[in-house]
């Protein structure tokens, strides 16, 4: 996480990818790896390609793949040098909010290799900003795109084809070539979610997919784990589903934009008194947090809160029928 500084980190980092992401293990030979002791992705990156053939019944060139996967995806080693972080980060492309106002309070967009949060109440315009952004990562650079696709895992089933045609037509994109390169699935419980990561990451082999949205991140992670007993394993889960979300800005140098929402903190008598959902695991992995409230219609207000290199500060937006505005 380049993005992050260090003393922000927290301090489970393990990221748990199955062995049946690897390419070219399917279930058989991932069954036969773990019952041969390989059970997650550290042990098969520091084993031998002979014990890992032996072990899978495999070709010998198939496990040194395997194994040159698993590396890759363990991070062992777990370092970069300061000059590849800088070439990583030259890369890093933005996406305009089309308001000027958000653009500049984002440090010019949202950024890739990173996650950006939108969090409010219902209402705020997560969802709309969620779909101008849909539309605009389309774009040419010189109008603030980078000519992608998008993966679009909508959990509340809101996202709108319609709105879509909206706002395609008010930057100039022709509707049905906008919503054919939006690749939108509906996720129906919080291991779909999950799964839909993983499903992501298939489709962004094949296309130039810039813009990943989970629209929202928490809501079916909040509505299946419900009460204190069950608060540890929905947050770990949710570190999970984040984690492998970053992975996802990293490897395929896409945005990741997450919604969520917030809740009422009983505590808190003087100021805001809600927070977004999540806690601690949510504000560490994103690396951008916006936290929105509404204004005089159509006015909205976006605070930036804990970025790890922009300033704090406010943006008003609108939220109209082409989209979002200044
Ligand atoms: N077609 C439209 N024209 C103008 N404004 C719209 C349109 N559709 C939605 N909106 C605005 O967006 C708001 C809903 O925002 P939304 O992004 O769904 O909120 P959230 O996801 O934060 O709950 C509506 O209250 C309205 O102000
Ligand atoms: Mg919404």
């Amino acid at each position: 996480m380049p993005t992050k500084p260090a003393a922000k980190a927290p301090a489970d980092e393990r990221i748990e990818v199955t062995l049946e992401d690897l390419p070219g293990v399917g279930g058989t030979t991932a069954d036969k790896l773990r019952e041969a002791g390989f059970t997650d992705l550290m042990e098969l990156a520091v084993a031998s390609p002979g014990a890992v053939a032996e072990a899978a019944d495999i070709g010998l060139a198939i496990a040194q793949k395997i194994i040159g996967e698993a590396r890759r995806r363990a991070d062992v080693g777990g370092f970069e040098s300061g000059t590849m972080l800088l070439e990583r980060r030259k890369k890093l492309g933005r996406i305009s909010t089309n308001t000027k106002s958000l653009d500049e309070l984002l440090g010019g967009g949202v950024e890739t290799q990173a996650i950006t949060e939108f969090a409010g109440e219902f209402g705020t315009g997560k969802t709309q900003l969620a779909h101008q952004l849909a539309v605009d990562v389309q774009l040419p650079a010189e109008q603030g795109g980078l000519q992608g696709e998008v993966v679009y895992i909508d959990t509340e089933s809101t996202f709108r084809p319609e709105r879509i045609v909206d706002m395609a037509k008010a930057v100039g994109l022709v509707p049905e070539e906008a919503l054919g390169r939006i690749h939108v699935a509906r996720a129906f419980n919080s291991n779909h979610q999950m799964l839909l990561v993983a499903k992501a990451q298939e489709l962004a082999r094949e296309k130039p997919v810039r813009l990943l949205v989970v629209d929202s991140l928490t809501a079916h992670f909040r509505s299946e784990y419900v009460g204190r007993a069950e608060l540890a394993p929905r947050q770990q889960l949710l570190n999970k589903h984040l984690h492998e979300l970053l992975r996802f800005a990293d490897t395929y140098n896409a945005a990741v934009v997450v919604t969520n929402q917030v809740s009422a903190r009983p505590d808190i008598l003087f100021g805001d008194p809600t927070r977004p959902i999540g806690g601690n695991i949510v504000a560490h992995a994103a690396t951008y947090r916006l936290y929105l409230r509404k204004s005089k219609p159509p006015r909205r207000i976006a605070r930036l809160i804990d970025s790890p290199n922009l300033p704090e500060g406010e943006a008003v937006y609108s939220l109209t029928t082409e989209g979002v505005r200044d």
